[in-house]
């Protein structure tokens, strides 16, 4: 009779544990959970992102995630490290020193710079509630074309828990350098990031390890503060963001134009860009960068286009520093095409106000995103229209990473074009010659060209492939 009364109040008793758990997985309660070391990491959970790979890409933990280098304005001597911890970790430390053959780079000589760090929340549509306390340093003072090591973390020097790995990174030339330096052009990634758009990062780095920098030109992800999608975009590069320096320009799908136009949230608290843009609105989004012999500038597209922001602001900056610009190569990034590729659509406001300026500076390159399609050409930047082969206009493209596909419209200037197809471009710059190529993730030349800059001359020579242009109608039977 005892064990019987034993075994019945064990039974309530599990069964009191199970309506426990139950309630604590119920999407009605959101509950902070308790960690090892008895504090609660104060985030919300619910029942769409009980999987443990939606907890991890959503919320952080003590230890860094979100890891990224970005370029400054002065790349030969600086570089910017933004990361991401849970509240807990209320101040972040990033150590750096010089890159060693074995692991005595640890024993003298690390610099330790404390992290500016910003508390942020939200709560993106039906995502949980996320904390997280976003840090970023600007390491200033380095040698050029030097190899770092760094790590961040919560400066506990006695262990390793709370950090990063050791990252190597490596900076610009010295700005004055003529050798040859490389970087890779994403289109928008925005959809199904984590699942279709991690391989075309990763094989573009795969293929060119030596990339010295990495440009997204907009619409990285669908929604500007969902947080389970910026997870996946930094899931997608994962080590790739911590290692080479990236830049990006922001497209429509980082704003939102109600109730009153807005950058994503996360944008400046995930990135450190330069700020050296035409006004406080445009920080981090609008800005240019030295790097060698190239100037490249980052246009805010959506900011053009949205009434309440002051478009003339932005334009009258371009000139100027297109007016001021002493370098041999310029490229500017924006993410509405100027010529747009993708039927119906025209972007005649945005051409209106920006192609005067591209074509009275002769800027060499504007690469774009937006269109969900391939395009590349050249249009002559002389005012009576017509090409003179023997000295090229300005090459614009446009191109796409992502797994999402618009049908285009065949245009005069284009030279190459495609759809359905996932790109990135490897552009190659040195004294006198820019060389571009557009791969496929599995590794195909889709499109080619260079441009060669002598004597006062611009020459482009096109090196298209012999494969057959790509259209969404060999693929998908309507
Ligand atoms: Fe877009």
């Amino acid at each position: 009779m005892e064990v019987k009364k034993a075994f019945k109040i064990l039974g309530i008793i599990a069964l009191g544990l199970l309506l426990v758990a139950y309630n604590l997985n119920s999407p009605e309660q959101d509950n902070s959970h308790t960690h090892e070391s008895g504090s609660t990491d104060g985030h919300s959970h619910y029942s769409n992102h009980l999987n443990t790979d939606g907890h991890k890409l959503i919320f952080p933990s003590r230890t860094p995630d979100r890891i990224i280098t970005n370029l400054t304005a002065v790349p030969e001597s600086s570089f910017a490290v933004n990361w991401r911890t849970n509240q807990q970790i209320e101040l972040g430390v990033l150590q750096v020193t010089l890159a060693t053959d074995g692991p005595e780079f640890i024993m003298d000589g690390v610099r330790t710079i404390d992290a500016t760090t910003e508390s942020f929340e939200n709560k993106n549509r039906n995502e949980p509630l996320v904390k997280a306390n976003f840090h970023s340093v600007l390491v200033k003072g380095l040698k050029a074309n030097t190899t770092y090591v760094y790590r961040v973390g919560n400066g506990d020097t006695e262990s390793d828990k709370l950090w990063s790995e050791w990252f190597q990174f490596t900076t610009a030339r010295d700005a004055s350098s003529e050798e040859p330096f490389s970087f890779i052009y994403f289109g928008d990634a925005q959809n199904h990031v984590k699942s279709m758009w991690s391989r075309v990062i990763r094989n573009s780095y795969k293929k060119f390890p030596e990339v010295d920098f990495m440009l997204h030109a907009g619409d990285l992800i669908e929604s500007r503060d969902a947080n389970l999608e910026w997870g996946e975009w930094f899931y997608a590069g994962s080590f790739i963001h911590a290692t080479v320096p990236s830049m990006m320009t922001p497209g429509n799908h980082e704003y939102v134009k109600k109730p009153s136009p807005a950058l994503s949230t996360l944008w400046r608290p995930q990135f450190t860009l330069p700020k050296n843009g035409p006004s406080e609105i445009l920080s981090e989004t609008s800005y240019v960068i030295d790097y060698q012999n190239l100037k490249m500038i980052s246009v805010d597209a959506p900011a053009l286009m949205i009434e309440d922001i002051d478009a003339s602001i932005q334009v009258k900056w371009l000139d100027s520093v297109l007016a001021n610009n002493t370098k041999k190569w310029t490229a500017i990034t924006l993410h509405y095409p100027i010529f747009s590729t993708k039927t119906n659509r025209d972007n005649k406001e945005l051409r209106d106000m920006l192609k005067p300026l591209i074509d009275k500076y002769k800027v060499d390159l504007v690469l774009q995103g937006h269109d969900h399609t391939y395009a590349r050409g050249e249009v002559s930047n002389n005012t009576s229209g017509e090409t003179i082969t023997d000295d090229a206009g300005t090459i614009y493209a446009v191109s796409v990473s992502g797994p999402k596909m618009y049908e285009s419209k065949d245009g005069k200037w284009m030279e190459r074009r495609g759809e359905y197809t996932q790109l990135f471009q490897i552009i190659t710059i040195g004294k006198d010659s820019l060389s571009y190529e557009a791969y496929t993730p599995i590794g195909n030349l889709y499109d080619a060209f260079d441009l060669i800059k002598k004597d006062g001359k611009k020459k482009l020579v096109n090196r298209v492939p012999e494969t057959s242009q790509r259209f969404k109608k060999d693929f998908i039977k309507e």
